[in-house]
């Protein structure tokens, strides 16, 4: 049928059949790659337009819908404010307002925020903030935590009002009086003056200490905005799916409705005849080549133990085939008509049947390869068995021994854009491999001998990513486009759906963790013991490392006092089992958030067991400046471990800070704090944890980074290192931008493609701007050390004396003599490039660490408690953390309060369940709940810097350690706010309702 409507101002007339969404017409149809898909199901809202002015979710509306009607999509809006000769009309007020505000991580949800304001702009001018959080309500963000797309509208709206606003500028102050002195008590409300308006004001900017020893810098510390804001506020063609190649097929698989089953037989006739299906494909069709997913160095630190294909399946949701077709309804059709002949085997769903000796064996492949202590006849993907000092010697000189188990769940990393691929060959006949990866490097290296191909004739390209947090740590679904490729000739693109998300990718480890830990009456912890059993699911990606991250990081934080301090007693074992169920890999925190929900739990039990204070008891045991990381020489994730001394710790900050804010003082042990005036049925409630986490792997992680000079004067930056929405390729601009003595506008990054940017081992381990970083600063030196000589030799001629290349400083963008001369960084170039001993000028540079600096953070919760449901409030988060010097600011202080969101998700609400035939519970947004906008408590982040020694800008990691503490602060605060101790997050009503009822029974039974 033929629809009429306007587009964007523009009068379309189109050919649509009934049934096709607007979404497809939009985006396959009419190029319209603004408008995002992240769900199929109208729950995330990143395909929203607007209908005739009012926000609609374009992949739930069909087509005939709109005829007649007027749709605008975010291609109708603004555009980049310099188009050469053009006269631009810049970007709208309310892009702007994203762009400066840092209200754009990833930029995946962007268009849909930014038309979802405007619509609420046109309609009320001047709202409140939570107007502006209830027009959210309807797009999900899994990056930003909402708050700066919230402050983004209100400055987007005093903008269109007429007001002024205030400027976002570095540098960055420690505003006088804002911080607490080391000797003073702190005070309610001394941070932040009219903190409970703190959501509301059109400040960006997070709370900071700079370091003392911080020399002034002109952009490394300043708020600069994202390299690839201006594009991703427009919603240009940036990410994987945004392409249109002639003669693309879509991908689908099949998979598997049971548990654990042998495929006694596949019959693809039907399926393969029928038109518009280009290939099916079984595990009889290609090379069985076993392989590990895990996105990870060589070598892989954990069994190979996966195919592309195999005749087993062994978890709901396992794969089968694979299908090419013209469009995605004829390739579903084409599952539909594969016939499969399974053999039912017995499943283990739970992680403790998986020990039991008379289990079912889940892997039995001959082909399995071992790692360290893998042990497939016992379903023992790893083991780990880690002893420092002697704990049984600890636990003998203890006054009391406390115990306790703690549970933590499976949870979905959830990021907005689906995995997404698209391969073709080149005119080379090399395989292009186009995907939403945190891994390039590892993609092209692991796939190869599956696809038959060798590395070189592979070139893995990384456009933007819409969020990855780990999931795309992952070489996950690349080898399904790349098999339907190589067997067709033709393009193929294979986009997860929202439910695959679910029950097909990766997820957090769930695992069940027992604790000891031996104390004195003082509050000296003499020894401490973990045990964490870890179920990694179906294959063992990740399984040796995420679980060894548990203990290497979560156990490291306590070492004890007095001598304790200087040999502590410290045991971690575990066992990370196989069970019938998804695999587990990477997440945000990688292992850490479990260690520390039970280790955080544990000493907050152990605080009020020996009536001692939390802060405090906390800070006498933690790990200090100068002391050896307790585990860096007994563990490192498959590597020969090696001693590590602690340079830079400001944990105790943090914490005075911290309190400070969260108003600790006045409202910790207060009783009349803790009740609700005028209710009987609530009660407030403080809680606090302490983490620290890493910064990359040593000796182990690398980055690279090439940089040459344009004639302008201005320079590419290429990297492999892969900015997932974090802002890695901002912060990494800037180190060199800084080096350079230019604004970072003339740094042009580019990130990643295998063909063309330096190795990096990709995002992940909290590792970009460290180690990334540092391979940035070395290279820039080189390019600087090139100009220097350039710029000596030009500016000495003609003068009496020579002048030294030493003598040279770059900035603003000239170089600089001692006696004030100058030559343009352009005049270098152009010297360098067309004049006088012709040169390309550039630098590259690799870094590898011989550390692994640990940031470290306090977080704070306060929560109310409804004491009748069990329902809980959590009313404001607090994290100050230590990680180093801060880059920047804006996108730091996006990271702390989007891993706070997403740690919050894992507090109270997220879980992955499945029924006894290992069906998946939740496969959709409606029933794995991710917070959403107007659903947020407030959020205060304080950066305390530290001066990092081993990097030369002095950062640290800060990207998951926000993950850590938020749980167990919010448990903390429960168990603050009404006893209930709640040892299996999330923290669900029916869970404080339990703990509260089963305190009552204790009490009545004493
Ligand atoms: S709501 Fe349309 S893609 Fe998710
Ligand atoms: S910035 Fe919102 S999903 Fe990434």
């Amino acid at each position: 049928m033929q629809i009429n409507f306007i587009l964007n101002e523009v009068q379309i007339e189109i050919e649509v059949s009934p049934d096709t969404t607007l979404l497809s017409v939009l985006r396959d149809k009419l190029g319209l790659y603004g408008v995002k898909h992240g769900c199929e199901t109208g729950e995330c809202g990143a395909c929203t337009v607007l209908l005739d002015g009012v926000p609609v979710n374009s992949c739930v509306m069909l087509a005939p819908q709109v005829d007649g009607r007027k749709v605008t999509t975010i291609e109708a809006l603004g555009e980049h404010p310099d188009l050469g000769w053009r006269r631009s009309a810049g970007l709208d007020p309310i892009q702007q307002a994203f762009v400066e505000t840092g209200a754009i991580q990833c930029g995946y949800c962007t268009p849909a925020m930014i038309l979802v304001a405007r619509a609420l702009l046109a309609r009320e001018p001047d709202p409140s903030e939570e107007q502006v959080r209830q027009a959210f309500s309807g797009v999900l963000c899994r990056c930003t935590g909402y708050l700066k797309p919230v402050q983004a509208v209100l400055r987007a709206a005093a903008v269109m009002r007429g007001e002024v606003v205030e400027p976002i500028e570095g540098p960055i102050p420690a505003p006088s009086g804002l911080f607490l002195a080391r000797d003073e008590e702190p005070r309610e409300g001394d941070l932040t003056p009219g903190s409970p308006e703190l959501l509301t004001r059109t400040s960006v900017m997070p709370d900071i200490i700079v370091a003392s020893q911080t020399e002034p810098r002109r952009v490394v510390g300043h708020p600069v905005v994202k390299v690839d804001a201006i594009k991703l506020a427009q919603g240009k063609p940036a990410f994987t799916a945004d392409i249109e190649m002639r003669g693309m097929l879509v991908a689908k698989v099949l998979h598997s409705p049971l548990a654990h089953a042998r495929i006694k037989n596949i019959d693809c006739t039907q399926a393969r005849a029928l038109p518009g299906v280009a290939a099916v494909l079984t595990w009889e069709d290609i090379p069985r080549v076993v392989y590990s997913t895990a996105g990870q160095s060589d070598p892989i630190p954990g069994p190979l133990d996966s195919f592309s294909l195999d005749y087993k399946v062994r978890f709901v949701g396992d794969r089968v085939a694979f299908v090419a077709a013209e469009n995605e309804s004829i390739a579903e059709q084409a599952l539909d008509l594969i016939e499969v002949d399974y053999e039912p085997l017995p499943a283990i769903l739970d992680l403790e049947e998986a020990m039991i000796g008379d289990a079912p064996q889940i892997h039995d492949e001959p082909e399995y390869v071992d790692f360290a202590e893998s042990a497939p006849k016992r379903n023992l993907a790893a083991q780990i068995r880690i002893d420092i000092g002697d704990v049984e010697v600890g636990f003998a000189e203890a006054d009391v021994i406390i115990e306790g188990a703690y549970q933590v769940p499976k949870v979905q990393p959830a990021h907005i854009e689906p995995h997404v691929v698209v391969t073709y060959w080149d005119e080379d006949d090399r395989l292009v491999i186009r995907t939403s990866t945190q891994v390039p490097f590892h993609v092209r290296r692991q796939l190869a001998p599956v696809l038959g191909l060798a590395p070189k004739r592979i070139r893995v390209i990384k456009p933007r990513i819409g969020g990855g947090f780990g999931g795309k740590q992952e070489v996950l679904i690349e080898d399904v486009a790349a098999h339907l490729t190589i067997a067709t000739g033709r393009p193929v693109r294979f986009e997860y759906t929202r439910a695959e998300e679910f029950f097909a990718a990766r997820s957090r480890h769930p695992m069940r963790i027992r604790i000891r830990t031996g104390v004195k009456r003082d509050g000296t912890i003499t020894a401490n013991e973990m045990y964490a059993l870890s179920d990694t699911g179906a294959y063992g990606c990740h399984a040796l490392t995420v679980t060894g991250n548990t203990g290497h990081k979560a156990m490291a934080l306590y070492v004890g006092d007095g001598p304790y301090r200087e040999a502590p007693n410290i045991r971690f074992y575990a066992d990370i089992v196989y069970t019938n169920t998804p695999p587990c890999g990477a997440y945000r925190g990688y292992g850490v958030p479990q260690g520390f929900w039970a280790v955080e739990r544990h000493m907050e039990v152990i605080t009020r067991e020996l009536g001692l204070d939390p802060l405090a008891f906390r800070l006498q045991n933690a790990l200090r400046v100068g002391e050896i990381h307790p585990f860096s020489a007994a563990w490192s994730e498959g590597r020969e471990p090696r001693p590590e001394t602690i340079n830079t710790c400001g944990l105790e900050d943090c914490v005075r800070q911290g309190a400070a804010a969260i108003g600790w003082a006045e409202k910790y042990g207060n009783p009349d704090w803790h009740q609700v005036p005028g209710t009987s049925h609530l009660r407030r409630g403080i809680g606090v944890a302490m983490v620290m986490h890493g910064t990359a792997i040593p000796y182990l992680d690398m980055g690279g980074a090439i940089i040459k000079i344009n004639d302008d004067g201005s320079f590419n930056l290429l990297v492999g290192a892969t900015d997932l929405g974090t802002g890695s390729d901002t912060v990494l601009a800037q180190q060199a931008a800084e080096v350079l003595g230019v604004p970072l506008e003339d740094i042009v990054i580019y990130s990643s493609d295998t063909d063309f940017t330096p190795f990096d081992k990709g995002a992940y381990a909290s590792s970009t701007t460290y180690i990334s970083g540092a391979a940035v600063f070395q290279a820039a030196k080189q390019v600087a050390e090139r100009i220097h000589i350039r710029a000596a030799r030009m500016l000495s001629e003609g003068g009496i004396e020579p002048i030294s290349p030493q003598d040279i400083q770059l900035a603003d963008r000239c170089a600089w003599a001692p006696d004030g001369q100058s030559v343009t960084i352009a005049e270098v170039a152009l010297n360098a490039l067309h004049h006088e001993d012709q040169e390309q000028i550039m630098g590259m540079a690799s870094f590898v660490s011989p550390v692994a600096p640990p940031p470290f953070a306090a977080q704070f919760a306060e929560v109310t408690v409804d004491i009748e449901t069990g329902q809980v409030r959590v009313q404001k988060l607090v994290m100050a953390v230590d990680a180093g010097v801060i880059v920047n600011p804006l996108t730091a202080s996006g990271q702390i309060e989007g891993g706070m969101t997403q740690a919050l998700g894992y507090a109270v609400c997220e879980e992955m369940g499945y029924d006894d035939a290992g069906r998946p519970r939740e496969v959709d947004f409606r029933d794995y709940h991710i917070f959403a906008a107007h659903e947020m408590p407030k959020m205060q982040t304080i950066f305390i810097e530290t001066v990092e020694p081993s990097h030369p800008f002095g950062v640290k990691a800060l990207a998951e350690i926000p993950m850590d503490g938020v749980a167990p602060a919010v448990g903390n605060a429960v168990l603050d706010a009404c006893g209930a101790n709640v040892v299996e997050a999330p923290i669900t009503p029916e869970r404080v309702w339990r703990a509260l009822r089963d305190r009552i029974d204790i009490l009545r039974s004493r």
